[in-house]
């Protein structure tokens, strides 16, 4: 509460400070419609109504924003763009290279973004030395979520290596539970690739394929093996998992339904929505294989040229989201960590804590990585490439050899 309030009144000081008036309105572009999205969203749109900042929104639902982007370039062709849009990585960057985006500098400046921002997040909310965004967290793709009850009840440990998640998959099929909660939509079938490929391949692979595009390792015995795992993946999802939203596959985690899922912590938004709590009634671990490694992705809101007071607004919301007080108000609902070195992550779970150190080591190592399906290895265009021919061989169009000899004539193709 006192947070909030603190929040609240910078809030409304930001937006007369820098604009020498109280911006009134911001027309948001978005897809956090889940249960958690929202929630998180909400934390948002309160905080910028405490500062006296009106919201339209403007949702639009599908994981990792494919759909939103296309409403996006709707809304800027018809000469009508929003105020900012929730948006990943290289498309960023590619509508920065369009001229689209507005300039955030003296903000930047001004609250020192130079310094607190991870450079890893810098390469993409600047552009031509320019900040063209604002960075609200920092995801990560590579998660196991488990239910810590139904672990308990087959006598399941957190387990250490690809084997013993396969064993653990068996055992709760075997069982008649669902093995992995999973959604058959493009966009999911990649996400768990990101960490199945890592952990196939190792680091090098992941920079070699999905950063380089080097074909000998896109069409090589690593991207073979991750296509071989990806088909054991498959024997363990139930039979409806065809087009099934993220959140509903998160939600048969959380009723006991499933055993594990792959996902981004934004899972862990829908967990702490349901009231459950990180390392007690539910648990999350790195994929296995994948240990030690970090496959990010930062939801960030690019500001479109816009003027007068709406792009006084801009300013007002950019700086809200900058806040350290609203980083962690957001970031602890939202299931991400904070876009920012500064913080204290006492206030954050179990999970979000990992989160945190394990990005921080990652940077340290060298071993923290874009992710591809999340739009923060390679542009959108090669993105969408990968995501075929990943769903192609999921959905049982090819064999592991034919889906690596795919990858490589896509992103071929797409460049
Ligand atoms: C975004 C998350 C979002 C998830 C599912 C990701 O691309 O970064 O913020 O929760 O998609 O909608």
């Amino acid at each position: 509460m006192t947070m909030m309030k603190k929040l609240h009144l910078g809030v409304a000081a930001l937006a007369i400070s820098a604009t020498g008036a109280v911006a009134q309105e911001v027309e948001v572009l978005h897809w956090w419609t889940s249960g958690g999205e929202a929630a998180a969203l909400n934390v948002l749109r309160e905080d910028l109504a405490g500062g006296g900042i009106g919201w339209t929104d403007m949702p639009v639902a599908g994981g990792g924003g494919s759909d939103a982007m296309t409403v996006l370039r709707a809304r800027v062709t018809a000469g009508d763009p929003p105020t900012a849009v929730q948006m990943l990585g290289f498309a960023i960057q590619d509508w920065a290279a369009e001229g689209a985006l507005a300039d955030l500098n003296a903000l930047a400046e001004e609250q020192n973004w130079n310094e607190v921002v991870p450079e890893a997040l810098q390469a993409f909310s600047t552009y031509d030395g320019n900040w063209v965004a604002a960075p609200v967290n920092v995801h990560s793709t590579n998660w196991v979520w488990a239910n810590t009850a139904l672990m308990e009840e087959l006598g399941i440990e957190q387990p250490g290596s690809w084997e013993e998640f396969v064993a653990a998959m068996q055992t709760a099929q075997d069982a008649g539970y669902t093995a992995l909660a999973h959604g058959g939509q493009a966009w999911q079938d990649a996400t768990i690739f990101d960490s199945i490929a890592m952990g196939a391949g190792g680091p090098e692979f992941y920079q070699a394929a999905f950063v380089d595009l080097d074909p000998e390792a896109l069409g090589g015995a690593e991207m073979v093996e991750a296509f071989n795992r990806m088909a054991t993946l498959r024997g363990f999802v139930d039979d409806n998992f065809s087009g099934r939203d993220w959140n509903l596959a998160t939600a048969m985690v959380i009723n006991g339904e499933a055993l594990f899922q792959i996902m981004g912590d934004w899972a862990k938004g829908e967990f702490v929505n349901a009231g459950m709590t990180a390392g007690e009634e539910f648990q999350c671990f790195r994929v296995p294989g994948s240990e030690g490694t970090v496959t990010f992705n930062s939801d960030q809101f690019a500001m479109f040229n816009v003027e007068g007071d709406a792009a006084d607004s801009q300013v007002a919301m950019a700086s809200a989201v900058m806040s350290p007080e609203f980083q962690i108000a957001f970031n602890v609902v939202k299931g991400s960590a904070p876009a920012r070195t500064d913080i204290d992550p006492s206030s954050f779970d179990a999970c979000g804590q990992a989160a945190m150190a394990d990005l921080a080591a990652a940077g340290d190592a060298g071993t923290l990585f874009g992710s591809m399906a999340h739009g923060h290895a390679n542009p959108p265009s090669i993105q969408n490439a990968m995501y075929d021919v990943i769903t192609a061989h999921f959905n049982g169009e090819f064999d592991a050899e034919t889906a690596a000899e795919e990858m490589v004539t896509a992103v071929e193709l797409a460049q």
